[in-house]
């Protein structure tokens, strides 16, 4: 149903997990794909283990506000503009309440998965203005919407930020015909899951009506939804794909 045809789309995380997943379905879907992370030997791998896919790799840390604007100015002359951004950069953490460090983890975690998320959006909107039918996906977290189960409060502070930055941003640009969405995972089969203890993971699935993770699949085809010209009257909205975890 979907086409993404002539549409250019900026993944940020990409270099593997959900943000590489993401950037391929996008890229199946028609959608000139660049996937960015700060990862750059995650990035060399997944280009040459990608190369069928219509993907280009490019280096971008989302806490380099310099870096953010020159490297959006650059996919603009070079791809001619950007229509989807989805903001999926994100690392977990891992201290206690009673340990949480602000320089060793607090400042970190708030700087990639929130400050991130609202820079990379900044960088990207001269040009994502000019597109017919602008796109930001957020991807916050099941964290965001209830609390989490048990992730650091670091994460989940985070998380609820890009909720309520989504609703914010949705106010500010539905006057340019940009959508802002986000779609907020619950346990996904990722690297990041390395963060929890087998304890944590069996906790966690206790409270998930489905009673398993979830697979990177499902998480990307709730963003190529989004992403999609069919989508075009859907704005503010948290898509929860979380297994029954959290809902409303
Ligand atoms: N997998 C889950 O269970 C789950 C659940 C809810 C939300 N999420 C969110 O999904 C997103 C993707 O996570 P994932 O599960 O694929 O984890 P992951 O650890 O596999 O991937 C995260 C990617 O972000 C990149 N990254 C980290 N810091 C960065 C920075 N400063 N600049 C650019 N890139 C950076 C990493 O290099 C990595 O490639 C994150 O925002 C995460 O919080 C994941």
């Amino acid at each position: 149903m979907f086409s993404l045809t002539n549409k250019i789309a900026v993944v940020t995380g990409a270099a593997r997990g959900l943000g590489l997943t993401i950037a391929i379905e996008l890229s199946k879907l028609g959608a000139k794909v660049i996937a960015t992370d700060v990862d750059v030997n995650q990035l060399e791998k997944s280009a040459a283990e990608n190369k069928e896919y219509n993907l280009d790799f490019m280096e971008l840390d989302v806490t380099n506000v310099s870096d953010i604007k020159s490297v959006m100015e650059s996919i603009n002359s070079k791809y001619g503009g950007i229509d989807i951004l989805v903001n999926n950069a994100g690392i977990l953490g891992s201290m206690s309440i009673e340990e949480m460090d602000k320089e060793k983890e607090w400042d970190r975690v708030l700087e990639v998965n929130l400050s991130g998320t609202f820079f990379v959006s900044q960088g990207a909107l001269p040009y994502i203005k000019e597109s017919k039918n602008g796109r930001i996906i957020n991807i916050s977290s099941v964290s965001g919407r209830n609390g989490g189960f048990e992730s650091p409060m670091s994460y989940t502070a985070a998380k609820g930020g890009v909720v309520a930055l989504t609703r914010g941003m949705a106010r500010h640009l539905a006057p340019y015909n940009i959508t802002v969405n986000a779609v907020c995972p619950g346990a996904t089969e990722t690297e990041i899951l390395k963060g929890f203890t087998e304890e944590q993971l069996q906790s966690i699935l206790q409270y998930l009506l489905l009673n398993r993770l979830g697979k990177p699949i499902e998480v990307a085809a709730a963003v190529c939804y989004l992403a999609s010209d069919e989508a075009g009257f859907v704005t503010g909205l948290m898509l929860d794909v979380n297994g029954g975890g959290y809902f409303g």
